[in-house]
């Protein structure tokens, strides 16, 4: 692994430059430890937000082990890999999933996407150039941890939102990225998602346990800091996991039950403090 500093739109937009034309948002969805619910979270946020009136993409950034059209249940005959290699055009590419939204999918087991070469981090921002105007929001859905392709999917975005479980070891992970994210991609802000969440306040007390440890052992390289920002909990619910058992979207599942309601509660607290500017 390479010690060089990637150069991303992230990093540009620290130099002063725009990171991308146009209106869109790009959040990265991503976490520390894996299997922690990013692919059922970005599925069900960008359904919430479609519902709430934007234009969302979700980008399945998990290159060499993507799974998004399963939760989805769709089966593409064209994906990302065949926009990069030039077989197909981005238009091709570019589903509807059932929640309305649109999806960008990648095919799964692909040794070669595992790693970060030159030509993927090229055809991935190609495409990302093309997209981001086109949509209000962009949601990243990311490998987990901090392989250099999943940073670098995390560094074409503007915001960051981090799923974590109350698991120790998923919060342990959560507090080494997110250090990452400051260290190497001077990130000052990271928002965060507690998921299968199983007491009230359990987002809240680990938002600030995080925080403390942040503080006290991070220090980086401009003094900023990083700040933690609680965007909500999801709470464990036998619904999520038959839902993506019946391969359906869980507002389409159990539109009612505990998890859904608090996806959507959470798609209100983002447009609020991000999006309420780009309503199409
Ligand atoms: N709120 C929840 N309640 C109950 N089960 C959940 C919840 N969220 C996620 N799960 C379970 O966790 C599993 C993994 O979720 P998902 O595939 O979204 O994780 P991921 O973070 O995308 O994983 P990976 O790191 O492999 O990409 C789901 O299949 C589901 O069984
Ligand atoms: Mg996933």
């Amino acid at each position: 692994m390479t010690s060089t500093p990637i150069q991303t739109p992230h990093a540009a937009a620290h130099a002063g430059l725009p990171a991308y034309s146009g209106k869109g948002l790009v959040m990265a969805v991503t976490s520390g430890k894996g299997g922690v619910g990013k692919t059922f979270f970005s599925a069900n946020l960008a359904a919430a937000l479609t519902r709430r009136g934007h234009k969302v993409l979700v980008l399945d950034a998990d290159l060499g082990l993507a799974n998004l059209d399963v939760v989805l249940n769709l089966y593409p005959k064209i994906t990302l890999h065949d926009v990069f290699t030039g077989k197909a055009t981005l238009d091709d590419a570019i589903l509807k999933a059932p929640g309305g939204f649109s999806v960008l999918l990648a095919g799964s087991g692909m040794v070669e996407y595992s790693r970060l070469t030159p030509e993927v981090r090229e055809d991935f921002m190609k495409v990302m150039q093309t997209i981001v105007p086109r949509f209000d929001v962009v949601l990243l859905d990311t490998g987990a941890g901090i392989s250099d392709v999943v940073l670098f999917a995390v560094s074409l975005a503007s915001e960051v939102l981090m799923v974590a479980t109350p698991e120790p070891t998923s919060l342990t992970d959560a507090y080494a990225t997110i250090k990452v994210l400051a260290m190497q991609q001077g990130r000052q802000q990271v928002r965060l998602v507690v998921n299968q969440a199983t007491r009230p306040g359990d987002g809240r007390n680990i938002t600030g346990q995080l925080q403390q440890v942040l503080n006290r052992f991070l220090s980086t390289q401009n003094g900023a800091g990083m700040k933690l920002v609680h965007m909500g909990d999801v709470p464990a619910d036998q619904s999520v996991k038959d839902a993506i058992m019946r391969r359906q979207l869980l507002l389409v599942h159990a539109p009612g039950c505990p998890a859904a309601l608090a996806v959507g509660q959470i798609a209100g607290r983002l447009e609020d403090a991000v999006l309420g500017h780009t309503l199409s």
